[in-house]
C-alpha cells in the first residue's frame, strides 16, 4: 500500500505541499447507490472531485441497484443528485467527461448473474475508460448486506485483480451493533479483501476541522504544555443536531444516539484530543497512538451516576412544530431507543489521570454544533475581591468542528472603565471562513480521494473499531435493562438526567 502521500510526511519534502494529489486510473463502484448516502454525500463528492481536477479523465463510477433503470436513466439520476448537492459550482464539461464514464448494473445482492455483469461491466470500463483494473467497491448498504455482497465480489472474481493493478472495499459504518458482531463483520469481509484493502469509513476524520485538531496539537508549542492534567480539568466533546430522525426509522430504531454516533465519531475525536504525538502521520503511527488512548479508556463503576439517555418528545424546531420520535413514521411506539446520550469517560495515563472526558450527542437538541472543549483549572489564586471575580468562568480551548469551523480561547479580561478590577470572560476566535478563502472540502472528498490514492491514515483499523465496542458494550447493557429513556421536548438541550449527571461532578455542560 502506497504510505508516501503529502499528508503522509509534508514535512520532509515541503515541495509536495504545492501539487494536488491526482487519483491514477480507476474505477468505483457503489453498492446502495439508490441510498439517502449516495445522493447526497458520495455522488456530488465524486463529482466535485472531478471539478477539482482529481480524478483521472479516465475515472469510471458504476451505480448496482436493484431498480429496474437504463443506463441513461441512471445517469439522469446521478446529475440530479449532483446539482442538488454539489459543493462546487456545477460546470457542463467536468460532468459531460464524467457522465461518460457511468454504468448502472441493475440486481440484487442474492443474484450471482448481476455480479457476473458487473465484472463485465467493470472490464469494458478498463478497456474503454483505461480504468486499468484498479477499483474500489463502496458498501454503502446495512452491514446485514456486507457478508453477502463480499462473497459475490469474491465469487465473480471482483475481489481480486492482476498483480499491477488494486481492488479495495470501501465499509459504511456501523461496523456491527456490538464487539461481536463487529468482530464476524470483520472475519466476513477479511475472508475475500486483504486488511490492507479494507478502508472503513467514519467520515468525521475527513473533516478539514478534526484535522486541524492535529495540527492545533502538533504544529504549535503553546499548547502542549497545557494539555495534560496539571492544567486541563475536563474535556466536553459535543455532537449535536438539530434534525431528528428524518427517513432512517429502519435504521435509527434498535441502534440509537450512542451505537450512532459516539462508537465512532466521538470516541475517534476523543482519540485524537487524548493522544501522545504520533512519530508520523503514516496511518501505521497515527493508529498506534489512537489505539493507546482508546485501550486506556475506563468507563465509570456506577453507570447510573456516569451516564444519561433521553429520547426526544415533541416540540420546537425554530418556527417549526416537530413530532417525538416515538411518533415519527417507521418507529415501533413502545421503543426505548436513545436519540440522546451522554458518557463520561477516564484515560489512564499519566497524562490524563483524573481528567473526565464527557461526550455527548443528540438529535433535535437547540442548533448543529460539534466542538470539543478543553476546559482548564480555575487559576491557583486571584488575587482579587470575590465580588469582581463572580463572571469569570474556567479558560478553554474549543476547536469548533462544525458548523462555524476554527478555535476559540475563552479567558477573563477586565472590564473596560471603573476604579475596582472586575473580570468578565471574553473569547479570542479564528475563523475558517474569515482567515482563509477557500473553502473547506466535503469530508466524503477527502475520503474517497484517499481510497482512490491507497492513503489509509484517515481510516480507523479493526482493532479501533473493536476497543471502541470494548467502551460502548457494557454502557449499551445496562441501559437495556432500564426501559423507557427520559423524555426531552425538541429543540432544548436535552434530559434532565444529563444535566444532573455533570452537576454531579460540580460541572455544567458548555452551552454552545
Ligand atoms: C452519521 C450518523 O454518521 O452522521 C447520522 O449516522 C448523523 O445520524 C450524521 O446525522 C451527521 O453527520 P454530520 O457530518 O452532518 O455531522
Amino acid at each position: 500500500m502506497n504510505e508516501s502521500s503529502a499528508w503522509s510526511n509534508p514535512l520532509r519534502n515541503p515541495q509536495d505541499l504545492r501539487l494536488p494529489r491526482i487519483a491514477g486510473p480507476c474505477g468505483l463502484v457503489i453498492f446502495g447507490v439508490t441510498g439517502d448516502l449516495a445522493q447526497k454525500k458520495l455522488l456530488p463528492a465524486v463529482y466535485d472531485l472531478a471539478n477539482r481536477g482529481l480524478l483521472p479523465p479516465s475515472f469510471g463510477l458504476t451505480g448496482f441497484a436493484r431498480r429496474d433503470w437504463t443506463n441513461d436513466y441512471f445517469i439522469n439520476f446521478v446529475k440530479e443528485a449532483v446539482q442538488k448537492h454539489c459543493r462546487t459550482p456545477f460546470k457542463d464539461s467536468t460532468w459531460a467527461n464524467l457522465a461518460a464514464g457511468i454504468r448502472f448494473v441493475q440486481g440484487t445482492f442474492d443474484d450471482k448473474s448481476a455480479f457476473d455483469e458487473l465484472n463485465k461491466t467493470v472490464q469494458s470500463l478498463d478497456r474503454d475508460r483505461g480504468t486499468r483494473g484498479n477499483h474500489a467497491f463502496y458498501m454503502s448498504v446495512p452491514p446485514s448486506a456486507f457478508p453477502i455482497v463480499s462473497k459475490q465480489l469474491s465469487a465473480s472474481g471482483l475481489s481480486h485483480s492482476s498483480q499491477d493493478a488494486w481492488r479495495r472495499v470501501i465499509i459504511e459504518k456501523p461496523f456491527g451493533h456490538d464487539l461481536k458482531s463487529a468482530q464476524e463483520l470483520d472475519r466476513v469481509v477479511s475472508e475475500v479483501f486483504d486488511p490492507n484493502s479494507v478502508f472503513r469509513i467514519d467520515h468525521y476524520l475527513g473533516k478539514e476541522t478534526v484535522q486541524n485538531l492535529l495540527a492545533l496539537r502538533f504544529a504549535n508549542s503553546m499548547y502542549e504544555p497545557i494539555w495534560n492534567a496539571n492544567y486541563v480539568d475536563h474535556v466536553q466533546i459535543t455532537m449535536a443536531e438539530d434534525i431528528g430522525i428524518g427517513g432512517r426509522a429502519g435504521y435509527y430504531d434498535g441502534i440509537g444516539a450512542a451505537r450512532d454516533i459516539i462508537q465512532n465519531h466521538l470516541l475517534q475525536l476523543m482519540a485524537l484530543t487524548a493522544m501522545e504525538e504520533p512519530v508520523s502521520f503514516r496511518a501505521g503511527d497515527l493508529t498506534a497512538e489512537k489505539t493507546k488512548v482508546l485501550s486506556a479508556v475506563r468507563i465509570p463503576k456506577n453507570l447510573d451516576l456516569h451516564t444519561a439517555r433521553g429520547q426526544y418528545a415533541a416540540g420546537w424546531q425554530g418556527s417549526n412544530k416537530v413530532v417525538g420520535y416515538l411518533d415519527e413514521k417507521g418507529i415501533d411506539p413502545s421503543s426505548t431507543t436513545e436519540t440522546y446520550a451522554a458518557i463520561r469517560l477516564d484515560v489512564d495515563t499519566r497524562r490524563w489521570a483524573g481528567v473526565p472526558f464527557y461526550l455527548r450527542t443528540g438529535k433535535r437538541l437547540g442548533k448543529r454544533v460539534t466542538e470539543i472543549a478543553v476546559v482548564f483549572k480555575r487559576a491557583p489564586h486571584l488575587p482579587f475581591e470575590t465580588t469582581a471575580v463572580k463572571e469569570l468562568g474556567n479558560n478553554a480551548i474549543v476547536i469548533r468542528v462544525q458548523p462555524d469551523e476554527g478555535v476559540t480561547i475563552r479567558f477573563g479580561a477586565k472590564t473596560p472603565g471603573g476604579s475596582a478590577m472586575e473580570m468578565r470572560d471574553v473569547s479570542m476566535d479564528f475563523s475558517y471562513g474569515r482567515s482563509f478563502t477557500e473553502s473547506s472540502p466535503e469530508a466524503y472528498e477527502r475520503l474517497i480521494l484517499d481510497v482512490l490514492l491507497g492513503d489509509p491514515p484517515l481510516f480507523p483499523t479493526t482493532q479501533e473499531v473493536n476497543l471502541s465496542w470494548n467502551i460502548l458494550d457494557p454502557i449499551e447493557e445496562y441501559w437495556s435493562t432500564l426501559g423507557q429513556p427520559e423524555q426531552y421536548r425538541a429543540g432544548t438541550w436535552g434530559p434532565h438526567n444529563a444535566d444532573e449527571m455533570l452537576a454531579r461532578d460540580g460541572r455544567h455542560w458548555r452551552m454552545p
